[in-house]
């Protein structure tokens, strides 16, 4: 076996903004930290949560503070969250923008100087820090030069294909380079998973070709276990048109810079459905869309800002009763907003620059007269590798998760600018007791054993005779991303669920028997047949978690189970490997919520 061996304290996989602020911590604290990146630095899906960062600032509404932004986290995510997350999430968050003004961000600005902040869905007040529509770009950007500097030892375009373990415990990883496929074996006293998410399980998606739920399926492997898999966020606006673009995200901050969604009759339709949670209030300047309320009486919102699982619900409700838009989305009109504001045309291409560019490159439409064709696309995955709320330590020791890929904050639905807040607040937590973890139990020992097992394992799609019939890695993922979008998407139920993981079961068995030609040089279907693994598994802990949940919530919603079920809303569902390696959902209690919290909950309700 002709690998390289590298010695760390701390190896973080992925390199997105959990990934980077947790290998920044962990360098900190005076550990050797490994950086694994499955594609380049810089390129993660970071940079497509756009229009900004949720903290409570309080720079536009002095109102604001961490116990607003907790209990609207809570009731984005249907009281499924996991309220210590939450609490540390909403307390942490203003401190953690901060710091990356002084490394370098460079956020927009209030007249008198201060961070601005701009409305978004689920948010009782303006929240999120922002630069422009690129924020995860310059968070990106700001957390690459600083981690730089700071001292990691980065592995670029390395995929990883197994954890290694000495007995329970977690010391390295097993991966390749996907340009010649030379084999590593990372040895480390703490593993960090920051992989993102699993989009590309899904046909219309957000997600690039990396988000293939690297991490979750990684740490499920290594025996830690899954929680709210069913909870897949479809952002309501993706493009639609052209069918080469469709799923590339239109960034919330266009509803949050006062765009309206319209469906084929002018209707702003947002406004015939607003949900229980969400006080509807009567109307006072209609034509702006000032209409519901949450929180303070004062902090009133436009309908298209509901949370994100709500507005996608009422897009396909649209598109499903006839009055969709030509290519089967509806109509986001920011162009209104241009004789309400000095300078219309150019206070658009202000606010969102990389919206104006983005419809004038790909499809040839100027923002600023027209309306966007918008639809949803699968943008997060809520669902993730349980964690510990304070430290990110998963249940298997030195093996800890930050970002996407681990779950808890968000419970049912996530607020949109809280993914942002969440990869910095928990990936500098999992990145310092990372390095305590490591400093407390040394390094441990791998085995040549399960190096020549991994070794086994990931040579296999290349080494054996073709059992698939042909069929070849591409048609698989196409097939399994067909089925997903179709039978486990939007709107959900028994008969297909239940088809779905039997589906998968079959792909599963067609995967297995995939042999690739070539060898290991650039060799792309072997990569897509190594990572076939990563998406079967998640998607069979997706459909399995929905068919389990037997009830409508959040971003979970059955056409069977129409209404929230109060039995479900004390269980989260939970998937792990019995002794054959099969999964097993269970459903575990909520543990009840603090007093103190509870009671901010309710007066905030
Ligand atoms: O719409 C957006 O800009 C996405 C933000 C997010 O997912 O947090």
């Amino acid at each position: 076996m002709d690998y390289s061996r590298h010695e760390h304290d701390v190896l973080v996989i992925g390199s997105g903004g959990a990934g980077l602020r947790a290998a920044i911590e962990a360098s900190a604290a005076g550990a050797s930290v490994g950086l694994v990146c499955k594609s380049l630095l810089g390129k993660a899906h970071t940079v497509m949560a756009e229009g900004g960062m949720a903290a409570a600032l309080a720079n536009v509404d002095e109102r604001d503070k961490w116990e607003t932004h907790f209990a609207d986290t809570m009731r984005g995510g249907q009281y499924l969250n996991n309220w210590r997350m939450a609490e540390i999430h909403a307390k942490e968050s203003p401190d953690r923008v901060h710091e990356l003004e002084e490394w370098g961000a460079v956020f927009d600005r209030t007249k008198e100087g201060k961070i601005l902040q701009r409305n978004f869905g689920g948010h009782a007040h303006p929240r999120l820090a922002h630069v422009g529509d690129r924020t995860g770009l310059e968070m990106i950007r700001t957390l690459q030069d600083h981690g730089v500097h700071r001292g990691f030892d980065d592995y670029q375009e390395c995929t990883i294909t197994r954890l290694l373990k000495d007995g329970d415990r977690v010391v390295g990883a097993f991966g390749y380079d996907r340009e010649n496929g030379q084999l590593r074996v990372f040895h480390a006293g703490a593993v960090i998973l920051a992989t993102g998410g699993l989009g590309r399980a899904f046909k219309v998606t957000s997600n690039s070709w990396e988000c293939t739920g690297d991490g979750h399926s990684l740490g499920y492997r290594a025996g830690a276990e899954l929680i709210d898999m069913e909870f897949i966020q479809f952002h309501p606006t993706g493009m639609v048109w052209p069918p080469s673009v469709r799923g590339i995200l239109v960034t919330e901050g266009v509803r949050g810079e006062g765009g309206a969604l319209k469906n084929s009759e002018g209707r702003r339709f947002m406004f015939d459905d607003i949900p229980p949670l969400y006080t509807n209030q009567t109307a006072d300047t209609p034509e702006e869309g000032w209409r519901y309320v949450i929180g303070d009486r004062d902090a009133r919102r436009p309908a298209e800002l509901l949370t994100r699982d709500h507005v996608a619900r009422c897009i396909v409700r649209e598109v499903k009763e006839g009055r969709g838009s030509p290519h089967g989305g509806v109509f986001l009109d920011i162009a209104w907003i241009k004789d309400k504001v000095p300078n219309g045309a150019e206070h658009i291409k202000r606010k969102l620059p990389a919206m104006y560019h983005q419809f004038k490159t790909l499809a040839g439409i100027d923002i600023t007269e027209e309306p966007m064709e918008v639809g949803p696309t699968t943008h997060y995955a809520m669902g993730g590798l349980r964690v510990d709320a304070d430290s990110q330590m998963t249940a298997v020791p030195g093996l800890f998760a930050a970002g996407e890929c681990a779950a808890g904050l968000h419970g049912a639905n996530r607020l949109g600018g809280n993914s942002l807040s969440d990869l910095v607040v928990f990936g500098k937590r999992a990145g310092e007791y990372a390095a305590a973890y490591v400093n407390e139990n040394g390094r441990g020992t791998v085995s040549e054993a399960q190096i020549e097992d991994a070794h086994r394992e990931a040579m296999a799609p290349l080494e054996r005779e073709d059992q698939s019939g042909g069929a070849g890695p591409y048609a698989v993922q196409f097939e399994l991303q067909d089925m997903m979008q179709e039978k486990v998407g939007i709107v959900r139920e028994e008969k297909t669920l239940a088809e779905a993981v039997e589906d998968i079961a079959a792909l599963a068995r067609t995967a297995e028997g995939i042999g690739v030609m070539g060898d290991r040089n650039f060799n792309p279907g072997w990569h897509t047949a190594l990572d076939l693994r990563h998406l079967l598994s998640n998607s069979e802990a997706c459909a399995r978690a929905a068919l389990a949940r037997k009830e409508s919530r959040g971003a979970h919603s059955r056409i069977d189970f129409p209404e929230k079920d109060k039995e479900w809303g004390g269980f989260t569902v939970v998937l792990q490997q019995d002794s054959e390696g099969n999964m097993e959902v269970r459903r575990d209690p909520l543990p009840p919520v603090r007093g103190d919290l509870q009671k901010i909950i309710e007066e905030q309700g």
